[in-house]
């Protein structure tokens, strides 16, 4: 973290961060990572979220980790309000995720993975960042970030819960900073397009524009200190968001039929 973003997070106590155990979630919790902040690492695998929390311990911060299935709104909004009660949350960063593509040979997705994608990328995280929005409201201070997409500006055939999902989240976000600014909780969408992690490992197929997923945290981490709106990233990609905007939907489906992405089986 530069002495920059340090003045600027000096106050910060508690940083809540869920999908810690991997990729943006886990890259994250190193860069804030420092004597006197107390990290909640959220996610499923244990092992995998208590290396991320020797990773914060040896930089002096504190860290704890909650192993959680968050396809269960309920039981994570329980969470969420005792780890908030036992020491409030200054920024919380919603980095859980999901992402599928349709089978091979079949036309769409199952309603099984469109159900669970749902909850994971949508149901819950707009639960936490509302239960959170209306408690550091009170407080007069917070931040919140969103991991959505640039999947979400694009009507993808291949994901098209994933980019559904993410459109959603997106609409979300802008809206709830639009509520919430005034009363100092600035909340923030981050879009990304491919970032080096085990979520974009498991395609298979052109991923322009690849960003290793340090140079992506601190991008993140920097968006969130200043409590920017939106965060769309790497700058191609507000290009081809105007291209969707401006090209007659039928070729642009057109051409987003022809992407071919394969998806090889998560391994956790
Ligand atoms: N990587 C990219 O190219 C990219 C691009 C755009 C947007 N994003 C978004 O960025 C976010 C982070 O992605 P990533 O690349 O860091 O992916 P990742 O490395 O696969 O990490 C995903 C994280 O989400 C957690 N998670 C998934 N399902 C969960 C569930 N049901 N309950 C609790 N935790 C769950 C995982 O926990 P466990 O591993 O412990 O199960 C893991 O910590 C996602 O929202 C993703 O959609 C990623």
């Amino acid at each position: 973290m530069s002495n920059h973003d340090h003045a600027a997070t000096s106050a910060t106590r508690h940083i809540l961060i869920t999908g810690a155990s991997s990729g943006i979630g886990a890259a994250l919790a190193d860069y804030f990572a420092r004597p006197g902040v107390h990290l909640s690492l959220w996610g499923r695998n244990p092992k995998r979220l208590e290396k991320t929390a020797e990773v914060v311990r040896a930089k002096g911060g504190e860290a704890s980790i909650l192993s959680l299935d968050i396809s269960n709104p309920q039981a994570a909004l329980e969470a969420f309000k005792e780890a908030d009660d036992a020491l409030p949350v200054d920024i919380l960063i919603l980095s859980a995720g999901m992402a599928d593509i349709r089978p091979e040979g079949a036309l769409a997705e199952s309603a099984d993975v469109a159900l669970a994608m749902s909850q994971v990328n949508f149901a819950t995280p707009v639960a936490l960042a509302t239960e959170a929005a209306n408690r550091m409201a009170k407080r007069r201070r917070g931040r919140i970030a969103m991991l959505g997409s640039v999947a979400s500006f694009h009507d993808l055939p291949l994901a098209t819960v994933y980019s559904g999902s993410k459109a959603g989240i997106g609409r979300f976000a802008t809206a709830l900073h639009a509520a919430m600014s005034p009363y100092g909780v600035l909340v923030t969408l981050i879009a990304p397009g491919f970032i080096d992690t085990p979520m974009s490992q498991r395609l298979e197929g052109d991923q322009a524009f690849l960003v290793p997923v340090d140079k992506a945290a601190r991008k993140i981490a920097r968006a969130i200190i200043s409590g920017k709106a939106v965060l769309v990233f790497p700058w191609v990609f507000q290009l081809t968001r105007l291209l969707e905007i401006i090209l007659p939907r039928p070729l642009a489906h057109r051409i987003l039929r022809g992407l071919e992405i394969m998806q090889h089986p998560s391994s956790s």
